[in-house]
């Protein structure tokens, strides 16, 4: 692997446990103000400390993201449907591999609709991005089942999309979690991070979720809508850590996220590796 593509893999998936919690703050790009991420910088600011890499599009970083922030930047770049369309899947290349290289970002994300009216573009405009990061030494990470495509999110349906991304060359692959996710994984040659999907009943139904996708070999998080639609995104981000860096139980991340929800002073963290 090219020594600028891999030294910006490895920012994103700190050394001491290999895996990675990113934060996901892309929803806008066809969502709009979603709740509680009306005023991104806000969301933003108090969890970017604690995240190892930050998911979101350009005009949220140029507008919400200090340029003083070292947290690696994984940049949406796909878009062009909003929910107001009944297909969602009618994306292109919203945002140049030379902007992305302007931004100075870790990785460029695009989603994959396999299964959906605009399956082939997606794929097609995966392949064409991937040949644009080869050349600039730009990870690609691709996003299966966004929006409706949920609806299919069986381990066979996850497979075939994430096998299909690895084949075009992604070199890291967002997906959800699903019963069976162990042979979503063994199927699946590169990295796989998960999405929360909508937010869940409870902070314990989302910590299980983290923790059972670790388990059965994902390499990280890149969840969005579980971490700062909870009542305590700080306090989550950190039980979420636990479980991605340090493997802890569903138990030990509910009491870090206890211990940690009405503190209002600097919280400690398990730090980022670039840091130490
Ligand atoms: C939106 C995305 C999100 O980044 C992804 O779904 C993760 O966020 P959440 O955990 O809220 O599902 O790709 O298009």
């Amino acid at each position: 692997m090219d020594w600028g593509l891999e030294n910006r893999i490895r920012r994103m998936f700190p050394a001491a446990s290999g895996n990675s919690v990113m934060l996901a703050v892309d929803h806008g790009y066809f969502m709009g103000p979603t709740r509680r991420l009306e005023n991104a910088k806000a969301t933003i600011a108090p969890l970017l400390p604690h995240a190892d890499a930050l998911a979101l599009t350009r005009g949220i970083l140029r507008s919400s993201v200090p340029p003083t922030s070292t947290t690696p930047i994984v940049l949406r770049v796909s878009g062009g449907a909003t929910i107001l369309k009944e297909d969602l899947s009618h994306e292109d290349v919203t945002t140049s591999i030379r902007d992305a290289v302007r931004l100075n970002v870790s990785a460029v994300a695009l989603s994959v609709f396999v299964g959906s009216p605009h399956e082939h573009e997606s794929l097609v405009h995966l392949s064409k991005l991937i040949d644009d990061g080869e050349e600039y030494g730009m990870p690609v990470l691709a996003i299966t089942a966004v929006g409706k495509e949920l609806e299919k999110r069986d381990a066979r349906y996850l497979a075939l999309a994430c096998r299909v991304s690895a084949e075009l060359g992604a070199h890291l692959v967002k997906t959800y979690y699903c019963e069976g996710f162990d042979k979503v994984v063994e199927g699946c040659p590169v990295p796989i991070v998960v999405a929360g999907g909508p937010k869940l009943d409870s902070e314990k139904a989302a910590l299980e979720l983290a923790h059972d996708a670790i388990a059965a070999g994902a390499r990280g998080i890149d969840m969005g809508r579980n971490i700062w639609q909870s009542e305590h995104p700080v306090a989550m981000l950190l039980a979420l850590r636990a479980i991605v860096h340090e493997r802890a139980s569903v138990k030990e991340a509910l009491e870090i996220y206890d211990g940690a929800k009405h503190r209002t002073e600097p919280v400690p963290t398990i730090a980022p590796s670039r840091r130490s």
